[in-house]
């Protein structure tokens, strides 16, 4: 089969090098791509989220699959015009979409399907807000409505946060993602990740993971799109993953259905463990990143077919099996992330890095100018390993997170210390 995966990042790459492992692959495409890709696919200069660029090369190509990796093209519609042109997609249409890419969508279906998630209000002006805010009371949630790069969310544990917030919402600082609001009960608990594969009707359950969503060690300092994962989240028992299974992916999917918008593609189900059980934060469209890297350091199945099977609307029979073994990844960013940083550093010493058994280091934001390595992003490598232990592996990930040479690089020293607490209690 001839694949093309859309994107550039690090869950990309994770997603091509799993790819690039199946005896059903005759030739894999990345497009944009980006450096580290360029060792399993043919990177083609097309942007993510030019949608029609994208279908011409698809069409031109011939390619039997395209698995789309960030939110963004799907939001745009990528997945349905791709099928309109005849070309099968792994990824959700972009009214199915909707369910990353609206808040309110999400919170409407999770009241008509009796989801367990916050309670909520939705707010079309600053006013009404304002006094629902004053009338709940702090600690309380604003979140724009629309995609917001994961910058929306002001988690406010004083009122004034949550009045600046909305203030700041209805003054245009997401643009139209924030011409609407949802405000949310505050929830208490730890947050996992689940995922699952769908084929518009059924769900395969894929695995748990937890990330590190803060930039400095001890979870402090400013939000960033994750510094960090690991895989599986040991606090969700199996009875939480059979919970989330028939009390939120179970009947998202039926009443998406039953609305004439099938999902089909990945879910990503951000949960919060309260002490009562799982509560639904919020849905994603596609893998989490860096939390696709774990899963595909755990994946034994071959991803091709699995992926295939969803497109095509039938994963009836499908299971997915994993390596026991816990995997742990290390986001390595430029320095000043996730506030400006310099782009262009060279890199080095990623192969000798790479080298040991059970060590991948998956591009995030790299190019190759000259034939050197260097750093395009924010995130910029995802250095990744799997041991026995998450203690083990998180031992692998930092001997060669310090392997690799680009002084203007830093991460964050204690991805894991949760889980390995548990491991030490
Ligand atoms: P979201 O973009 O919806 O994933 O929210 C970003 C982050 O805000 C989540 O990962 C949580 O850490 C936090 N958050 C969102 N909603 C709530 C809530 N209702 N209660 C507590 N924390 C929340
Ligand atoms: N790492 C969180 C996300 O991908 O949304």
């Amino acid at each position: 089969m001839k694949v093309l995966v859309v994107g550039s990042g690090g869950r990309e790459h994770a997603l091509c090098w799993k790819l690039a492992q199946s005896p059903k692959l005759t030739k894999l495409y990345a497009a944009p791509g980006n450096a580290g890709m360029e060792a399993v696919a043919e990177c083609v200069p097309i942007g993510a989220e030019d949608i029609d660029a994208l279908v011409t090369f698809a069409r031109d190509t011939a390619i039997d699959l395209v698995v789309v990796g960030p939110e963004g093209p799907l939001v745009l519609g990528l997945t349905d015009k791709l099928e309109a042109a005849g070309i099968r997609t792994f990824g959700p249409s972009a009214k199915a979409a909707q369910l990353e890419g609206s808040k309110s969508f999400t919170k409407d279906l999770c009241r008509r399907a009796n989801i367990p998630t916050a309670a909520y209000a939705h707010f079309t002006n600053a006013n009404d807000a304002l006094a629902y805010v004053r009338e709940q009371g702090a600690p309380i949630v604003v979140k724009a409505d629309g995609l917001a790069a994961g910058k929306g969310v002001t988690v406010a544990m004083e009122l004034a946060d949550a009045e600046a917030a909305i203030t700041d919402a209805f003054d245009g600082r997401f643009g139209d993602a924030g011409a609407e609001v949802v405000i949310e009960a505050f929830l208490e608990g730890e947050e996992a990740s689940f995922f699952v594969i769908c084929d518009g009707e059924r769900a395969v359950p894929l695995a748990t993971a937890q990330d590190h969503k803060r930039v400095g060690d001890g979870d402090t300092g400013p939000n960033t799109g994750g510094m960090g994962a690991y895989s599986p989240a040991p606090v969700m028992t199996q009875d939480m993953i059979d919970f989330t299974m028939t009390r939120m992916i179970e009947p998202t999917l039926a009443t998406l259905k039953a609305d004439g918008m099938p999902y089909k593609g990945v879910i990503f189900a951000g949960l919060m463990i309260t002490d009562t059980g799982p509560e639904l934060i919020e849905y994603n469209a596609r893998f989490g990143d860096p939390e696709c890297q774990v899963l595909m350091m755990r994946m034994q199945s071959d991803l091709l077919p699995l992926l295939d099977a969803a497109a095509q609307g039938d994963l009836s029979g499908a299971s997915v099996a994993w390596h026991d073994d816990p995997a742990l990844s290390v986001v390595m960013a430029a320095k000043g992330y996730p506030g400006a940083y310099d782009k262009g550093t060279p890199i080095n010493k990623l192969d000798e890095a790479a080298a040991p058994d059970n060590v991948e280091i998956f591009h995030a934001g790299t190019a190759r100018t000259d034939g050197q390595v260097v750093a395009t992003g924010g995130r910029v490598l995802n250095v990744t390993a799997m041991g026995a232990s998450v203690a083990k592996a998180q031992a692998l990930a930092y001997a060669a997170v310090d392997t690799i040479d680009w002084p203007e690089g830093f991460s964050r020293r204690d991805i894991g210390w949760r889980a390995i607490d548990r491991e030490n209690a």
